[in-house]
């Protein structure tokens, strides 16, 4: 049993922020960026929430993929950047499009969620617990980037991608893992409301006790060294399952962090550039939406083709990564 994508959305908040707008608060430059990640532009919330950039990608996959939404049977969503803690992004986002009662919920696997998301969907489509899954992946990066932190301000922005899936007889697999010795390497603690009862601070392990809530911390470089190896151990992984060679792969959709990092797995792997979408000079890392807007705008181009065998290979905190290929 596979997958089919039926349908693909987006949507990017209007506001496009130049490297040459953070040269006023920050010590940087346009060529530092460009050189050391491939970031031109990234789009940045000027009010539109999560949920209604989800919602807005969801409707234009609902209508690619000619599905009412009494048709979907579960939405899931995919963010690390919620607009609530409760309730689910998933619900706030499916209520707009005018989805009733369908279950929803909310997937963190950080930006490997799209991946980690459409095996989930898979599992349920491939038992008949399900016959239409609509999986949206919003993303408000700027909510919790340190604007202060030159390191890691420059790379992310917010957007959001969806797509209707259902069932189909093609081939699929997948591939996940977790280096959980990279669990403090991307981080952002939750914030706390006022208690009268919590006297003392939390213990938060020693590696993480003094960043602040609500803002993420980096440790690039290493983060950088792990890419590199897990993407390629990803896809190589996830092709040896299905049965064939990275070489024998059409289409790569990876995440979108740093162009560097693509180019480095691209170069373990022995494949060329031109098998790989490549965005991140417009949008910079959207987190978990980058893959799903990459296939929307694959699709969109008509640059995919039935019998193609695509990849989506992905990593991030947590640290998350994985790959799924799949027949078009
Ligand atoms: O979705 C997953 C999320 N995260 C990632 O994928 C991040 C992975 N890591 C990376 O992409 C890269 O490690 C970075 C882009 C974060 C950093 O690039 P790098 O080539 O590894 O640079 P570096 O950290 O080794 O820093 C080199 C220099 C440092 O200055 P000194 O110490 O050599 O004087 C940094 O302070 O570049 C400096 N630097 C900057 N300079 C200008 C760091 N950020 C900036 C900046 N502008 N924005």
């Amino acid at each position: 049993m596979g997958i089919s994508i039926l349908g693909a959305g987006c949507c990017l908040p209007q506001q496009e922020v130049d490297n040459h707008a953070f040269e006023s608060f920050i010590e940087t430059s346009d060529e530092w960026i460009t050189t050391r990640t491939g970031i031109h532009c990234r789009r940045i919330s000027d009010g539109i929430l999560t949920y209604q950039m989800g919602a807005e990608a969801a409707r234009q996959a609902l209508k690619d993929a000619d599905t009412a939404p009494e048709e979907i049977d579960m939405v899931l969503a995919t963010t690390v950047t919620a607009d609530t803690t409760t309730p689910s992004l998933a619900c706030l986002a499916a209520a707009e499009v005018g989805i009733k009662t369908a279950p929803c919920m909310d997937l963190n696997a950080a930006c490997t969620g799209f991946v980690y998301a459409l095996d989930v969907a898979e599992k349920y489509l491939s038992t008949g617990s399900a016959k239409k899954i609509l999986i949206l992946s919003a993303e408000m990066m700027s909510r919790i980037v340190n604007f202060k932190d030159r390191s890691s301000c420059v790379l992310f922005g917010d957007g959001a991608a969806a797509v209707v899936v259902g069932p189909s007889d093609k081939m699929y697999h997948s591939w996940l893992a977790c280096n959980l010795d990279g669990r403090y390497k991307i981080f952002s603690k939750a914030t706390n409301s006022e208690n009268p009862f919590r006297k003392k601070d939390f213990d938060w392990p020693e590696e993480v006790a003094e960043m602040q809530p609500g803002l993420m911390e980096m440790a690039g470089n290493e983060v950088y060294r792990f890419a590199t190896q897990a993407m390629p151990e990803a896809v190589q992984r996830c092709c040896e399952k299905a049965g064939f060679t990275p070489e024998q792969l059409d289409r790569i959709i990876p995440h979108q962090a740093n162009l560097r990092i693509i180019r480095t797995a691209l170069k373990h792997l022995g494949l060329p550039e031109e098998k790989v979408h490549i965005n991140i000079q417009h949008y910079g890392n959207i987190s978990s939406a980058c893959i799903p807007l990459s296939l929307c705008e694959m699709k969109r181009a008509g640059e995919l083709h039935p019998g193609d065998k695509i990849c989506l290979v992905g990593f991030g905190s947590g640290l998350t990564y994985g790959a799924a290929v799949l027949e078009w």
